[in-house]
């Protein structure tokens, strides 16, 4: 039977270079996207998925994230004072009293498999998420990502990699991989190769920040050596874990926008600004007048 996944890890450590200088004293998890930082949409979408612990992989701006998911004792006597009930619990409900938050530190940014490989202490032998919050994914009245991901989990009893259609202008952005196709919007993983150009991308189909992985690829982890930038790549790992168990590629249904690049910040910030159910007419009507 698979065993349910529990515990999702974030990676925030990276140090976020395409959003100098707003990632100077923070990360840019934490940049807003509308009302709330990208963070929260990823705890959020986790917590949607029946995640029970958060693992926080924090960097050098270690603060402000704890700080946003910490109980703020005198912001909320203030906001109750002024009689400001809805701000009041949009601050008190940032996630249910059921889910724990854990903070680890990477003490230097030695890349994504790096991060996850920090976290082993407390993921332990059980199977886990992984969410970059940076990769906004609006699935509509859908599912949420993750949820649709550990659904398929659950059938399949494997690693799991979210993956989209991606242009193939852009593969050299992405881990793109080679599967042979297993279900609807499901394929068994070949290969993997990170940011190949063009001509050398095995297929269209790019990995975003989503994963549920086998605590195997621990092990994977820890014989992977530094690839592209000194950095140790989590494709690397999982390139090899694939060799000694069935790893799975989904096509997720949603949109996923990349916020760790400013166009697709800005790009989700309309979006999520228009559908905002108390921004929206007046956003709309403001970008309809400019034209
Ligand atoms: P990115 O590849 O987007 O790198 O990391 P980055 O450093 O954050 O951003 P740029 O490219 O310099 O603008 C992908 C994810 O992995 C995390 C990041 O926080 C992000 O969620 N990460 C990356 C770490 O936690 N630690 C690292 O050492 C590297």
């Amino acid at each position: 039977m698979a065993k349910r996944i529990r515990k999702a890890v974030f990676p925030v450590a990276g140090l976020g270079t395409r959003f100098l200088p707003a990632t100077k004293a923070n990360p840019k998890e934490m940049l807003p996207v509308v009302d709330k930082p990208l963070i929260q949409y990823a705890a959020e979408e986790a917590v949607r998925a029946g995640i029970e612990t958060l693992i926080f992989v924090n960097g050098r701006n270690k603060r402000s994230i704890p700080d946003h998911f910490d109980k703020a004792y005198e912001l909320e006597t203030e906001l109750e004072q002024q009689g400001k009930l809805d701000r009041l619990e949009a601050v008190r409900n940032i996630i249910p009293p059921h889910v724990a938050c854990i903070y680890i530190r990477q003490s230097e940014a030695l890349g994504l498999g790096h991060a996850v490989m920090c976290a082993e202490p407390v993921v332990g032998d059980e199977p886990f998420a992984v969410i970059l919050a940076d990769d906004l994914i609006d699935d509509g009245e859908g599912n949420g990502c993750l949820a649709q991901m550990v659904a398929r989990y659950d059938e399949q009893v494997a690693s799991i990699l979210g993956v989209q259609r991606v242009p193939e202008a852009h593969t050299d952005r992405y881990g793109v991989v080679d599967v042979d196709p297993l279900a609807e919007r499901l394929g068994r993983l070949k290969g993997i190769v990170e940011k190949p150009q063009p001509a050398d991308a095995p297929s269209n189909l790019g990995v975003v920040g989503r994963y549920i992985l086998n605590s195997s690829i621990f092990n994977k982890l820890r014989q992977t050596r530094p690839g592209a930038g000194g950095e140790i790549q989590l494709t690397d790992a999982i390139d090899a874990l694939r060799q000694d168990e069935p790893v799975l590629a989904y096509e997720f249904e949603g949109t996923r926008y990349d916020c760790g690049d400013k166009l697709g910040y800005l790009q989700a910030t309309i979006e999520y600004g228009l559908k905002h159910p108390e921004l929206g007419p007046a956003f709309s009507a403001y970008l309809q007048a400019r034209g």
